[in-house]
């Protein structure tokens, strides 16, 4: 009987990002690709007859004011537990690793890497329209995060399309470690301007997708204005040798590169760590 499971909850990169509508509740609607990278938090849950949850780890600093009870973990936690025979408890530990507000899905990442690991500790069957539901009331990244896997996501992020990308890439993530509200940002998007057009469904390289034909973030300007080293960080990553894609994800500020080789990368992470030596900076692979 599974009594403890530890569960990865990999950033979520949004290799581009087009807004293509907005909702009268003030949803934005999107047209992303995701992919997912080898680095992230890391969530250990165990039996328990009530629900805990211990945050630790070099970020946990960041979450320790805020209440327990609107961290996604949590929520997750207490939304499926309905589910569950007599109301089970788990003692959970999130080793937060990623920054928080950094526009790579950390919080979305947890909640769904909790939903993933209470599902088996509980042995809750539960119908997937539902669990849909369950993930998409905790955030729009929620249902691509629990799906875990290069994607493409429409509407407000109910709409989770599998893509199958030929090659394998190396990445490098930068964070200022400076927080960004993502609300703020998409709130300062003017969406009176001309929107994105629904782009093809049929990516399968990476090199596809560069700026020239016409793919980008829609909130890197709101972000840069907020938070100009963004732009600096940018200009950096794309100097770094043999960098074929340097864009910015999510919401902010992390920014990326992309690169077909791991050594590569790994020269490029230390050059934007020696430029930027407060700034988290990590490399890595798309998983
Ligand atoms: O879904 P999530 O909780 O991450 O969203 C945070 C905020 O970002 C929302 O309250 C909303 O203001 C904005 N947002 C948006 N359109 C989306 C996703 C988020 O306007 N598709």
């Amino acid at each position: 009987m599974v009594k403890n499971i530890t569960v990865q909850a990999q950033a979520k990169i949004n290799l581009f990002l087009h807004l293509t509508g907005k909702r009268k509740d003030g949803y934005h609607l999107l047209d992303s690709l995701v992919v997912f990278a080898g680095c992230g938090d890391v969530l250990e849950v165990e039996e328990a007859d009530n629900i805990s949850l211990e945050i630790v780890g070099k970020y946990s600093a960041a979450l320790a004011d805020a209440h327990q009870e609107k961290n996604l973990v949590w929520k997750a936690a207490v939304a499926l537990r309905k589910y569950s025979v007599n109301n089970q408890g788990a003692r959970i530990r999130l080793i937060k690793n990623l920054p928080v507000a950094s526009g790579i899905g950390g919080g979305s990442a947890d909640a769904a890497a909790a939903i993933r690991a209470l599902r088996v500790l509980w042995k809750l069957d539960i119908p997937e329209r539902e669990l849909s539901e369950i993930a998409l009331g905790l955030g729009s990244d929620v249902p691509v995060c629990l799906y875990g896997k290069p994607a493409l996501i429409r509407g407000v992020g109910e709409e989770v399309i599998p893509v199958t990308l030929r090659e394998k890439a190396y990445m490098v993530l930068v964070n200022p470690n400076i927080p960004l509200a993502t609300a703020e940002i998409f709130q300062s998007f003017n969406f009176s301007g001309k929107a994105h057009r629904t782009l093809a469904e049929d990516i399968v390289s990476l090199e596809e997708i560069t700026d020239g034909r016409g793919y980008g973030n829609d909130l890197e300007p709101a972000a840069i204005n907020k938070l100009p080293v963004i732009r600096e960080m940018l200009a950096a990553l794309r100097t770094t040798e043999a960098c074929f894609l340097a864009r910015m994800s999510g919401s902010g500020a992390t920014c990326f590169g992309l690169y077909h080789d791991k050594e590569t990368a790994r020269n490029a992470a230390r050059e934007l760590q020696i430029l930027y030596p407060l700034a988290w900076c990590e490399a890595t692979h798309v998983s």
